[in-house]
């Protein structure tokens, strides 16, 4: 659906170039988003990159054969280092104890079986999904990318929802690698959370938005793991199996100028790098003109994208990294997810053809 504020953008756009404008966009911005500046000279700072990124946004929607489109939201006065993301840019973990116990528990691997899969998927129908958050500027899209995938699986599993804590996470997980608001990794979270026996509720360890000592309390542990699984690197076909039965999965990909302010469409950027440097959660995928998409859900509050959602290029040579870093989180014991395959293998879609016809976990 078609950003109100983007065609708000290209009304603004006319009349700058039409008659001169009448609406000051910066001034539009800030009371939108509620945004306050501690100084004149900060607000002088923030305007111009404001000016700068909605000139990018507006030349961007004016290029031919996109399909995707631009709009504002509140990230607008921010340059893009500045925007949070939140993986480390090296997966070395440092050596700790932690490891020797979760050695005795391998990971779950997960690799398409090659049944047939259904064309469309969005778990938000279902009704699991829960609310977008926003992680502000904290770049701990690690901890609230775990969190949702954890807060899904247990409202699916039990059919109660749980607010977790993203804090704990981000507090408690410096052993497994991660460094509390300054980045880490969706796995490393796992791995903590499987070490520190659960996870708090949202409410006994709230958000605070910056890295503070660990405090957390295992008496108050609300959901646990009982390990996380791994889907085949690189493999599209596996992550779609995974999100068709299993349900929403993390992952991690590469962004861009172009995907922090995408409103709508098909994100499809051919250069997309392989440097991945966000966590977001697949929670369905389908097609639409033609074209195949993976539906992200991202932690930068419901400003962002479309409502808060973004539709990313698939099967496009796993663009972005998308199926390169997805793994989910297993509670209670662990079964393969996918249905039985038909012998005759009238069930195998096209491009599964000739998988593997496994889902098991080994070493
Ligand atoms: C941990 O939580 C329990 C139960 O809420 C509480 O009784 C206890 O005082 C807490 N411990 C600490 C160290 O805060
Ligand atoms: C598909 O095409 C229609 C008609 O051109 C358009 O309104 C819609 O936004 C497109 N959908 C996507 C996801 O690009
Ligand atoms: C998947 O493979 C790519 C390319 O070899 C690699 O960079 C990446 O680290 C791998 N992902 C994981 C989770 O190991
Ligand atoms: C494919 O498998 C599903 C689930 O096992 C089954 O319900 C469906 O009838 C099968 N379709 C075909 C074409 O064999």
């Amino acid at each position: 659906m078609r950003n109100l504020f983007m065609i708000q953008t290209l009304y603004w756009t006319l009349r700058l170039s039409e008659c001169g404008s009448t609406i000051d966009p910066w001034i539009e911005f800030k009371e939108r988003f509620g945004k306050t500046y501690p100084s004149a000279s900060e607000e002088h700072k923030r305007k111009t990159i404001f000016l700068n990124n909605l000139n990018k946004i507006v030349r961007f929607n004016e290029a031919n054969r996109r399909t995707y489109e631009l709009g504002l939201n509140e990230l607008a006065d921010l340059t893009s280092k500045e925007i949070p993301k939140g993986l480390t840019p090296y997966r070395k973990a440092p050596n700790f104890i932690g490891w020797r116990v979760l050695d005795q528990t391998p990971t779950v691997k997960f690799e398409a079986t090659g049944v047939k899969l259904p064309n469309h998927v969005d778990w938000r129908d279902k009704g699991v999904v829960t609310p977008v958050k926003n992680q502000h500027n904290c770049l701990a899209c690690y901890s609230f990318v775990a969190v949702d995938a954890i807060e899904i699986q247990y409202f699916m599993k039990t059919g109660k929802q749980i607010p977790l804590s993203q804090q704990q996470i981000i507090d408690c997980s410096r052993p497994e690698g991660n460094l509390g608001c300054k980045g880490g990794m969706v796995d490393w979270a796992y791995k903590y959370i499987l070490k520190a026996g659960g996870v708090e509720k949202h409410e006994d360890y709230p958000f605070v938005l910056k890295k503070q000592e660990c405090e957390f309390n295992a008496s108050k542990i609300a959901v646990s793991l009982t390990n996380y699984g791994e889907i085949k690197n690189g493999s599209e076909v596996s992550l779609q199996e995974a999100v068709a039965f299993f349900g929403p999965i993390s992952a991690s990909i590469s962004t861009d100028f172009a995907w922090n302010y995408y409103t709508g469409g098909i994100y499809d950027n051919p250069d997309c790098s392989t440097n991945v440097d966000h966590a977001i959660l697949v929670v369905g995928y389908g097609t639409e003109n033609n074209t195949d998409y993976w539906l992200v859900k991202n932690s930068y509050g419901e400003s962002f994208g479309d409502k808060g959602y973004i539709k990313m290029a698939r099967n496009k040579k796993n663009q972005c990294a998308i199926a390169s870093y997805a793994n989910f989180p297993i509670i209670g014991r662990w079964k393969p997810f996918s249905p039985k395959k038909e012998p005759n293998g009238r069930n195998e879609t096209k491009r599964s053809s000739g998988r593997r016809m496994t889902s098991s976990r080994y070493n």
